[in-house]
């Protein structure tokens, strides 16, 4: 999307504003694709915990994506976009076992990474197929809370309690079809991925009965001109090949199948969002936003870096601006940024905010979560209407105190 899209949809439809390109959205998917083209059985489920909205959900449906979810209301949220159950791979972490029930009741393909779980479910319903998440203990990731199988994380069984789930797998005569692992997000180094992978495959030749093998997701997008990306070809062409051979080598037919969430949708999204002050201290130039980490949390959260630009004064001189939100507490989305000159009323434009942005948003300080939007064929479609007061106080009651 151009600079120029951007600034007429905000125009239409106002600000704060999330914009999601389905034109790149698609040309991620088919790019993931086409990288692992020489595996015939390649599945993609989307990890829809990234950008939930049940249009984005009805585009990947129509591009024949899988649907990767964490709880039943994401469950619930891919069947009513469309998704058929067994379309939908559910890996949760700590949930009850009734809502594990819930779900595998559905039709959906449940992921256990709990050892007491797999026990209790393999005992209940032995003849329901169930996936195993490994932790294979290696350390990926972009920081401490995405880097998820890493030894001391609370994800995955360990590959050191292997035996211990043949012995329920054996005592239950459960059926385990498929093996899953998910190192973490922002991935820089695919050589880390594919020793990960040959993890996965040893602990995969402990079960007969596979029927495919998920290798997570955590490919790292560019955050910036010249950033580290996951070279998604590379991985293919190399995976792809380690892939076919043990294949061979297990005797039986497998699917291949990753659930990235940031690859898919991250670059797609823009966040638009209008500078209600410009405020020179003694030291600092602040731009004080209409938003907060209300709407986009993961500067604060995780330290990401969100490029910036000033659409409304793209060809501006370059100052030093702090940029910052309007919430009860310090949220600074960039520090000491260089952005086109700024003044009250442009609109900043952040990049990167299709993944984990909005399904971030809280309603904090009592603000309205943004509307949203899809830019498709050269057009915006409202996608989520912008709150009232109304959304604030749908579940409230009003008691005599
Ligand atoms: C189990 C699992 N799969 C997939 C993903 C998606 O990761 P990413 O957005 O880095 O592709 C996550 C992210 O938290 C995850 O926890």
């Amino acid at each position: 999307m151009s600079p120029n899209d951007l600034l007429l949809v905000s125009k239409q439809f106002e600000n704060p504003l999330y914009v999601y390109d389905s034109h790149k959205i698609e040309s991620q998917y088919n790019r993931l694709k086409n990288a692992f083209s020489k595996v015939e059985n390649l599945r993609i489920n989307y990890a829809m915990k990234a950008l939930s909205n049940i249009s984005i959900l009805k585009l990947f449906k129509n591009l024949d994506s899988g649907l990767d979810t964490v709880s039943i209301q994401e469950v619930k949220l891919g069947i009513l976009s469309g998704f058929l159950p067994h379309k939908i791979i559910y890996t949760p972490n700590g949930v009850s076992f009734e809502e594990i029930e819930e779900v595998a009741h559905l039709g959906v393909q449940i992921n256990i990474d709990n050892l007491s779980i797999l026990e209790h479910f393999g005992t209940k319903y032995p003849q329901i197929p169930v996936c195993i998440r490994i932790n294979p203990h290696v350390m990926a990731g972009g920081n401490q809370n995405i880097s998820v199988g890493h030894i001391d994380s609370k994800f995955g069984i360990s590959i050191y309690q292997i035996p211990h789930v043949l012995r329920i797998v054996e005592n239950t005569k459960m059926n385990i079809n498929g093996i899953h692992m998910h190192t973490g997000s922002d991935i820089l180094d695919i050589e880390v991925f594919l020793y990960a992978a040959e993890i996965l495959f040893d602990t995969a030749k402990n079960f007969k009965n596979l029927d495919f093998l998920d290798f997570g997701s955590g490919f790292k997008v560019p955050y910036k001109k010249d950033d580290i990306e996951t070279n998604i070809e590379e991985l293919g062409r190399k995976l792809s090949k380690r892939f076919l051979s043990f294949q061979k080598e297990y005797g039986r037919e497998l699917t291949l199948a990753f659930e990235p969430g940031k690859f898919l949708v991250s670059e797609a999204g823009y966040f638009l969002a209008k500078v209600n002050v410009v405020k020179q201290t003694t030291s600092t130039v602040f731009a004080g936003i209409d938003s907060g980490f209300n709407h986009l949390i993961r500067p604060m959260l995780y330290g990401s870096q969100h490029s910036i630009e000033n659409i409304s004064n793209p060809k501006g001189k370059e100052r030093f601006y702090t940029v910052v939100g309007y919430i009860c507490e310090t949220d600074t989305f960039a520090n000491n940024r260089r952005i086109a000159e700024i003044t009250e009323g442009d609109i900043l434009c952040f990049k990167n905010a299709g993944a984990y942005c909005f399904s971030m948003a809280s309603n904090y300080n009592s603000r309205y979560k943004p509307a949203e939007v899809l830019w498709k064929n050269g057009k915006g479609y409202l996608i989520r209407n912008r709150e009232t007061i109304d959304d604030i106080l749908k579940n409230q009651t009003l008691i005599e105190v």
